[in-house]
């Protein structure tokens, strides 16, 4: 009697990237195992993981095979999972019927989609997935990179900026911090604040949705609105092409924004069109010498007008940065993120953990990312019954977002209310025990210090941790109170014991009176260069 046959477990392949700079791979050694455990084989070609770190050691005492080439690879395995999309040439070395999970952007590659077609493909695009549902987050592979992109375009930033992005005092003088202007605060723009903010600049964004605000204060920036009331928002999360009136608007705030800023940085992106123009020649004219553009819509035409994709030039004393590989630039960490993303969508489609991938149309996710299967194009996906709406929280990590009015538990906010009454119930009573039964002399200290304790606390309290430098220095200016006991010594109150001090007493009086006046005065100075420092 014939048995029921179970299929038998699928091949995933890692081929290496060919497109010229590449350096991310599509797995890692680490994600390897995982695969294993969900029941596949995988196979790796020689040197893939090379330029990420990966060596293919790493890969094979991970469990995998090493392929010497990439003809071996493409027709030995069932899946293909790769980050650049394929070539004609590697599309020829596929296996017919064969599955491939990779970014493909069908809109801009219709031939590309045409020829996987034709070898009975089925085709997963990693920036198909429809990104709004919550449950595609952990296989949201364009999240991923824009994040390592915005940080890595902060470090470019730095390299070309000839100055620290902190404010300084030094002895050799006062270092302002560096101003950072960004455009569009997405993920990538939101990543970019976050890690401008963390090395200690000035940071400013815009955005044409205005929902993204909260999101840039919370990473230290400060959002700055166009003056003209338009709803941005686009649908799923993503912008629309604004009207000629806000378009002019934008300008003259940009082109403030270029006078002031020492590097900017720009993200503005809005799906099927072409980078919005917001940085003109004559902005970037405007713009100090030495300063900083880092353009990181190089590849959809550039968000400034002077940009040179892949490149970065020298124009009218700024330093444009074009580079479209700002993700392939932190190889390790990008094809880390990319390779859980696909790990993800990998336990998916394989429920079973029998090494047996399943591409259930029926699945909103699946079927947004499905965009050839067994050799028919099915892109574009219907659009989803109900999109839900997108979660707020769609910001990097790296974000420590200010907690406020938490309750307790190490929180930096205040007391919740009835933990505050009771603590005063009880110093009440403890007051009222002192008052009862300790000398009279003791309590009016006593009443002093608890006032001093209670203002001190107050005033610490209220002040953001990024001022208590300048704090520290004028509470160290005002000690200079001591002061007082210097001119009582110089000129005691007429009648006081002991009439007039001997000379000693008078010039030691004046030496201190001179001190703690350089104290003072100095502290005042010292303090309002600081704070000037965070003036915008
Ligand atoms: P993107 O890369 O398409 O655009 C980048 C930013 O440029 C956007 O914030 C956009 O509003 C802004 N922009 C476009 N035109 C502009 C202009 N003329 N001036 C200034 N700014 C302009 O977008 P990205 O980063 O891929 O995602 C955008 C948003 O989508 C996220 O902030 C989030 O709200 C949403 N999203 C939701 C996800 C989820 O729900 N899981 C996942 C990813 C994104």
């Amino acid at each position: 009697m014939p048995t029921p046959s179970t299929p038998s477990p699928q091949r995933i392949g890692i081929p290496r990237e060919i497109f010229p700079g590449e350096k991310r791979v599509a797995t890692v050694p680490e994600v390897v195992e995982k695969l294993i455990k969900l029941g596949f084989t995988v196979s790796v070609q020689a040197g893939a993981g090379e330029a990420a770190n990966c060596s293919d050691e790493a890969y094979r005492a991970a469990g995998a095979e090493i392929v010497a080439d990439a003809a071996t690879l493409w027709r030995t395995v069932d899946i293909v999972f790769k980050v650049r999309p394929p070539t004609p040439e590697e599309v020829g070395l596929m296996r017919e019927g064969g599955t491939l999970i990779d970014f493909i952007w069908p809109a801009q590659n219709p031939e590309l989609l045409q020829q996987l077609a034709a070898k009975r493909a089925t085709v997963l695009a990693i920036d198909c997935l429809p990104r709004t549902l919550s449950r595609a987050q952990k296989m949201d592979a364009l999240t991923s990179m824009a994040g390592v992109s915005g940080y890595r375009a902060v470090i470019e930033a730095a390299n070309a900026f000839g100055r620290y992005f902190a404010g300084q005092i030094t002895a050799a003088g006062k270092v302002p911090p560096a101003k950072v202007f960004i455009a569009g605060a997405g993920v990538a723009g939101l990543s970019a604040i976050g890690t401008a903010a963390s090395l200690g600049a000035i940071v400013r964004a815009n955005d044409t949705r205005a929902e993204v605000a909260d999101q840039v204060t919370s990473l230290g920036g400060e959002f700055v609105k166009v003056d003209y009331e338009e709803e941005g928002s686009g649908g799923g999360g993503y912008a629309k092409v604004m009207s000629e009136g806000f378009q002019a608007a934008q300008r003259a705030m940009y082109a403030q924004q270029a006078k002031d800023a020492d590097i900017i940085i720009t993200t503005a992106l809005i799906p099927g069109k072409p980078a919005p123009k917001l940085i003109t020649a004559e902005m970037v004219q405007s713009m100090k010498p030495g300063s900083v553009i880092v353009d990181m819509a190089a590849e959809q035409g550039g968000n400034c007008e002077l940009t040179v994709p892949g490149e970065a030039v020298v124009r009218h004393g700024v330093t444009i940065v074009g580079y479209t590989d700002l993700a392939s630039r932190l190889a390790k960490q990008s094809s880390t993120l990319y390779a859980t993303n696909l790990l993800r969508l990998s336990e998916e489609l394989c429920k079973a953990k029998d090494g047996v991938a399943v591409v259930n149309m029926e699945d909103d996710a699946i079927r947004g990312l499905t965009v050839v299967k067994d050799g028919a194009i099915t892109w574009p996906a219907p659009p989803l019954a109900q999109a839900p709406k997108p979660p707020a929280a769609a910001k990097p990590a790296a974000a420590p977002a200010a907690k406020k009015g938490g309750h307790g538990h190490g929180s930096s906010g205040p007391l919740p209310a009835r933990t505050m009454a009771i603590l005063f119930a009880v110093a009440a009573l403890a007051f009222w025990f002192i008052g009862a039964y300790a000398p009279a002399a003791f309590l009016g200290h006593f009443t002093v210090f608890v006032l001093a304790c209670f203002i001190g606390y107050m005033v610490v309290w209220n002040v953001t941790p990024a001022l208590h430098t300048p704090l520290m220095s004028v509470t160290n200016a005002i000690s200079s109170i001591i002061a007082i006991g210097a001119l009582v010594q110089i000129a005691p109150p007429d009648g006081a014991a002991g009439g007039r001090p001997d000379e000693l007493i008078r010039w030691l009086a004046f030496a201190a009176l001179v001190l703690t006046a350089v104290n003072m005065f100095g502290g005042f100075a010292v303090t309002r260069r600081m704070l000037a420092m965070f003036q915008k």
